[in-house]
């Protein structure tokens, strides 16, 4: 398991080298080669992010793959640049709007997208970003749902977040309440959607059971304690500073715990008593599979949100409690089951449950430390956003 972790760190080396563009360079460098889209250019970071973190991957970014083929590995370390190009995007279409961002959300898989490190590779040229929150610029013709002026956030976008302005499908965009400030509109749609999914849609949670949030403190994490106890489970949660404990403590956990305490798993075990926990929110399987296994009740489930590498594991420890281990994936859920989890994340906004905790924030033009820190940091206090 350790070397596991340790193969894990040194895939995920934060990025080198990268100059940061004048916030006014972002549109005007390339303006002339963009496309308008409903009236804005859109303009996006592309190939400053694609190099760096992926130095062991080399490899694994194919020939000829345009861009990420071309700058996921050593040759582009050593001459990345930042540049600004304006995303060429099939705008205007019927079922889609146009969005002013204001804030963008920042996911760790954009991270092992950026490096060619992710199974899904992106067409190219590819801007990162699913979670904006921002003002409607403009609609397509068949879209009821949305005006100018309207503020939204989204769960996903086609043009990519890391923008100033960003096109996305009209269902992938939901109306952000006033009540919620545009940071921590771009800090609910992945994580929340994600953190609902596993546990009722893949995790079959019910009120009255209990749940070990394993890696608590960042957006998938606090959007489940937050979910859970607002459904009625008992939530453990586990970050890895005072700090995070204390976000967690506050923000739906009965119990926090440090993992790195190197006996935290044993007062995890005091806690739960014999019984054990029914359902462990993983972010870290890589490390934590075997021990989580130790942890589960009877029919106990652990939910693999988040993975870096391989591990080891007893699968005989899964027959002596008939405990499963269920993968998640927010990338496969329905139409129905994305109405789902909105119709939740949007109830539990009114209700006044809901309330995005947003941790370390920078402005675009600090995206690549944001990509650096989002993957080497310890010490998550919330979910992490750029600002526009
Ligand atoms: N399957 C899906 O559909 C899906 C969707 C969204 C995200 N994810 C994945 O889920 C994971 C979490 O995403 P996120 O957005 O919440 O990331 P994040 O905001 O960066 O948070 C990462 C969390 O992992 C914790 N962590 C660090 N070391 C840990 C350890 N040894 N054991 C347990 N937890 C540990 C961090 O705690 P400290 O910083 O306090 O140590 C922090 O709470 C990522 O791997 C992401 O790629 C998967």
């Amino acid at each position: 398991r350790a070397s596991a972790a340790a193969l894990a760190a040194r895939s995920l080396r934060p990025p080198r080298g990268f100059g940061a563009a004048p916030r006014s360079a972002r549109v005007s460098a390339e303006a002339g080669r963009g496309t308008r889209c409903g009236g804005a250019v859109l303009g996006g970071l592309t190939q400053g992010l694609s190099d760096g973190c992926a130095e062991s991957q080399a490899g694994s970014a194919a020939p000829g793959r345009g861009r990420f083929g071309e700058s996921g590995g050593k040759r582009a370390q050593r001459t990345v640049r930042q540049q600004i190009r304006v995303i060429v995007v099939a705008g205007g279409a019927s079922k889609e709007v146009l969005i002013k961002v204001h804030a963008c959300g920042v996911n760790p898989v954009e991270t092992y997208i950026r490096s060619g490190t992710y199974a899904r590779k992106p067409a190219l040229p590819y801007t990162p970003g699913s979670d904006v929150a921002g003002v409607i610029e403009s609609v397509g013709e068949h879209v009821t749902a949305f005006k100018k002026g309207d503020r939204v956030f989204t769960l996903e976008t086609l043009s990519g977040g890391y923008a100033e302005y960003a096109v996305a499908a009209a269902n992938r965009v939901f109306p952000l309440p006033e009540k919620l400030d545009f940071r921590q509109g771009a800090a609910i749609g992945v994580p929340y959607f994600t953190a609902y999914r596993a546990l009722f849609q893949k995790g079959c949670a019910k009120a009255g059971e209990s749940v070990l949030v394993h890696g608590a403190s960042g957006g998938v994490g606090l959007a489940a304690c937050q979910i859970a106890r607002a459904c009625g489970l008992k939530v453990l949660g586990t970050a890895g500073t005072e700090e995070g404990m204390n976000v967690i403590l506050g923000n739906g956990a009965h119990q926090a715990f440090n993992h790195r305490d190197p006996n935290y798993t044993e007062r995890i075990k005091a806690c739960t008593g014999p019984g054990g926990v029914d359902i462990i929110i993983e972010m870290l399987s890589n490390v934590n599979l075997d021990a989580d296994l130790q942890l589960l009740s009877h029919a106990g489930r652990v939910m693999v949100v988040g993975c870096r590498g391989r591990v080891e594991i007893n699968p005989r420890d899964t027959m002596s409690k008939e405990s499963s281990i269920i993968g998640v994936s927010l990338f496969l859920a329905t139409e129905e089951e994305r109405r789902e989890c909105a119709t939740a994340v949007l109830d539990g906004i009114e209700a006044g449950w809901l309330k995005p905790v947003v941790g370390l924030e920078y402005p675009l033009e600090k995206v690549a430390k944001a990509h650096e820190d989002i993957i080497c940091s310890s010490g998550a206090r919330g979910k992490m956003v750029l600002l526009l």
